[in-house]
């Protein structure tokens, strides 16, 4: 390889990129899920704002039993749980109970802690993987790039960690699908393709 020539080389493909964010952006509308959850046990991180928080005040209409707001600062996650309850009226059926959990995905150890949480359930239907961040700058949490550190080998460790929960809800709740959700972003899915 000659010097200077880059190992895996990158190229956007804007005009392509372009065309399918307009096309989303105008023309299509993600189906909303409109089943009952109830009974289920529902665990959204970074649920304290935008996508996560909408989410979880969806969940919550569904009529979840359990709701996780997984968060990483108390405070903020408590706020939620007071928007969400106070919003959502009509809700399908059960009664759910919210909780606020604290969790910082840029610390394995507090991802550990939460995860040791997460299996002292009785059951988990969902993960919703929401967490991340889009830094600008380089900066290092744990030695490791911050948004390769929480966006990446946190959130699949949480979401690897869970898979035996899951399992284990299916197993003895087969009527439930249990699934886990990573949020990632438009431009990864043009990069796959
Ligand atoms: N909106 C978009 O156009 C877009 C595009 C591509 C990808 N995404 C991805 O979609 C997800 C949600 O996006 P959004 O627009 O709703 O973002 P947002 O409003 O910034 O919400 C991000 C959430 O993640 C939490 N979070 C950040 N760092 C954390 C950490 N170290 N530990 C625990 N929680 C942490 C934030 O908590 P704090 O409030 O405490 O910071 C917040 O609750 C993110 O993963 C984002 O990367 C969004």
């Amino acid at each position: 390889m000659a010097q200077g020539e880059l190992e895996f080389p990158i190229e956007p493909k804007i005009g392509d990129g372009l065309r399918r964010f307009i096309y989303s952006q105008l023309f299509v509308i993600p189906k909303s899920p409109n089943h009952s959850f109830a009974g289920q046990t529902i665990v959204v991180t970074g649920a304290n704002s935008g996508l996560g928080l909408e989410s979880a005040r969806y969940f919550y209409k569904l009529g979840g039993a359990k709701l996780i707001l997984a968060v990483r600062t108390v405070s903020k996650g408590e706020a939620a749980k007071e928007d969400i309850v106070k919003t959502v009226r009509n809700r399908n059926d059960g009664i759910s109970a919210i909780e606020v959990w604290d969790v910082d995905f840029s610390s394995t150890e507090s991802v550990l802690a939460f995860i040791q949480r997460v299996k002292g359930l009785s059951r988990v239907d969902v993960l919703l993987c929401n967490a991340g961040v889009n830094f600008k700058q380089y900066q290092l949490d744990e030695g490791i790039e911050r948004s390769m550190q929480i966006n990446v080998l946190n959130t699949f460790l949480l979401a690897l960690s869970s898979l035996p929960k899951m399992r284990q809800t299916k197993a003895q709740f087969p009527d439930s699908p249990p699934h886990i959700t990573i949020i990632m972003t438009f431009a990864a899915s043009l990069a796959a393709n």
